[in-house]
């Protein structure tokens, strides 16, 4: 909601006393004299008017979770239990799931309340890099890193996978870096080949990595963190 809305919306308030009040810079937004009544207004955000706190502001939260293998990728279901049930933090139900994972893929998995941040990072346009260790059935081979590397059509699919960069570890086990994610992306590029992928761990969401970080755990991500992790693209 824009500010000015906000405002008028309060029962002492209407239009033209939210605009009075914004072109006197009384109010203020995060502690900052804010004037323009088209900022956009979440639940976040702490507004005061000369210091008298209209809404107090949400905290955001923000984890990075270890995610073990047999584990869901989901806040709730009847047979699994889910990465939720890993985390032991107030208000967890708030909690919603930035990106998933496989239930048999470990690795790295951020969890938040902030619905604007899960979807910025999520979107396909956002081209976070997300690196994975994969291990296969049969070898993996250089025609593999050639094809990735073009992008290729999936089966029953129009529009090309992003060229995704695959370095060879040993015969059967290469890291794989994808700039978006597909339903099974990572097992259907190795389809392909009908090379059956055996473990599935991923590393690193842009510059996150999950470091000492023993699976099934988690943490907060730090202020730091947040602030770049889009810079390793
Ligand atoms: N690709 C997959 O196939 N599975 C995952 O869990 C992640 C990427």
């Amino acid at each position: 909601m824009r500010l000015d809305r906000f405002i008028s919306n309060l029962p002492r308030f209407n239009r033209q006393a939210a605009r009075l009040l914004l072109a006197s810079g009384r109010l203020q937004v995060d502690h900052q004299v804010v004037r323009d009544g088209c900022l956009q207004i979440r639940e976040f955000h702490c507004i005061q008017l000369d210091g008298e706190v209209l809404q107090a502001g949400k905290a955001a939260r923000f984890y990075l979770l270890h995610k073990p293998r047999g584990y869901v990728s989901a806040t709730r279901h009847p047979q699994h239990p889910t990465v939720l049930d890993l985390l032991d933090v107030a208000d967890k139900d708030e909690l919603h799931l930035a990106g998933r994972l496989d239930l048999n893929t470990s690795g790295l998995l951020l969890l938040t309340n902030d619905g604007h941040w899960s979807r910025q990072l999520t979107l396909p346009a956002s081209h976070l890099a997300k690196t994975y260790l994969v291990t296969t059935a049969e070898p993996i081979t250089g025609e593999y890193v050639e094809l990735f590397s073009h992008g290729m059509l999936l089966a029953n699919e129009t529009r090309a996978t992003l060229p995704a960069g695959l370095e060879l570890l040993d015969s059967h086990s290469a890291r794989l870096t994808l700039y978006e994610g597909r339903h099974h992306q990572i097992k259907r590029m190795f389809a392909h080949f009908h090379n059956k992928v055996m473990s599935l761990h991923r590393e690193r969401i842009g510059n996150l990595t999950l470091d000492d970080l023993p699976c099934g755990h988690w943490r907060p991500l730090t202020v730091q963190e947040l602030a770049t992790l889009h810079q390793s693209q």
